[in-house]
């Protein structure tokens, strides 16, 4: 089901994001083509070296290197994705998307792609009861944007409650019934 798809996985700055990283091998291991655009705030949690040696691809974060920008790399990606999964998923980043802002290079995709995308929210329980969250949350499933929910549990910053990003293996999961209703 997997095999040989292009999955366009967008890594944003949230603790959750080590978890990120198990996905991509869980990926890879089906034999999926996966490539990994990190915002400039996940490349505090995670190195794009471990994505860079996980998917044999370079990760991209900026919008505007030479190498990027030249080959239009901002709209290539979108373009050759089938399916963008968003694990973590930042509030800034789903309030970003659920307003079609395009200020960097992960939000620019988001805009542009035209495949199904997918985002597992990850925050903690404060950030995830806020009205105006839970309002972005709302608009970008309205919009088409599968929403993989979070759970409740252990959450980074010493509470227990919801916020928890899903494990890698329920997103897997997640993605594979997708492409398969999309065959
Ligand atoms: C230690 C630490 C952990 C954070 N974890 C989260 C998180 O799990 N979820 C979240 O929405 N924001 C979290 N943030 C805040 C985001 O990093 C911040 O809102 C940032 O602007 C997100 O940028 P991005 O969406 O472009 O990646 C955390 C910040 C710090 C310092």
């Amino acid at each position: 089901m997997v095999e040989g798809r292009e999955i366009l996985l967008i890594v944003t700055g949230g603790i959750a994001a080590y978890k990120s990283a198990e996905l991509v091998s869980r990926l890879v291991q089906d034999g999926a083509k996966v490539s990994v655009v990190m915002t400039a705030h996940a490349s505090n949690f995670i190195g794009p070296a471990t994505f860079e040696a996980l998917t044999g691809r370079p990760v991209l974060s900026e919008m505007f290197l030479p190498q990027e920008h030249f080959r239009g790399e901002h709209i290539g990606q979108a373009n050759r994705a089938e399916l963008v999964v968003v694990a973590p998923a930042t509030a800034n980043y789903i309030a970003k998307v659920a307003h079609g802002i395009a200020d960097d290079l992960a939000t620019t995709l988001a805009l542009s792609c035209t495949c199904t995308m997918m985002m597992a929210p990850a925050m903690n329980t404060d950030m995830w009861n806020k009205p105006a969250l839970q309002r972005n949350l709302k608009q970008v499933e309205k919009d088409g944007v599968k929403i993989i929910a979070p759970g409740s549990g252990w959450l980074s910053c010493g509470l227990v409650g919801m916020g928890r990003m899903a494990d890698a293996e329920e997103i897997h999961e997640c993605i594979i019934k997708q492409l398969r209703s999309e065959k």
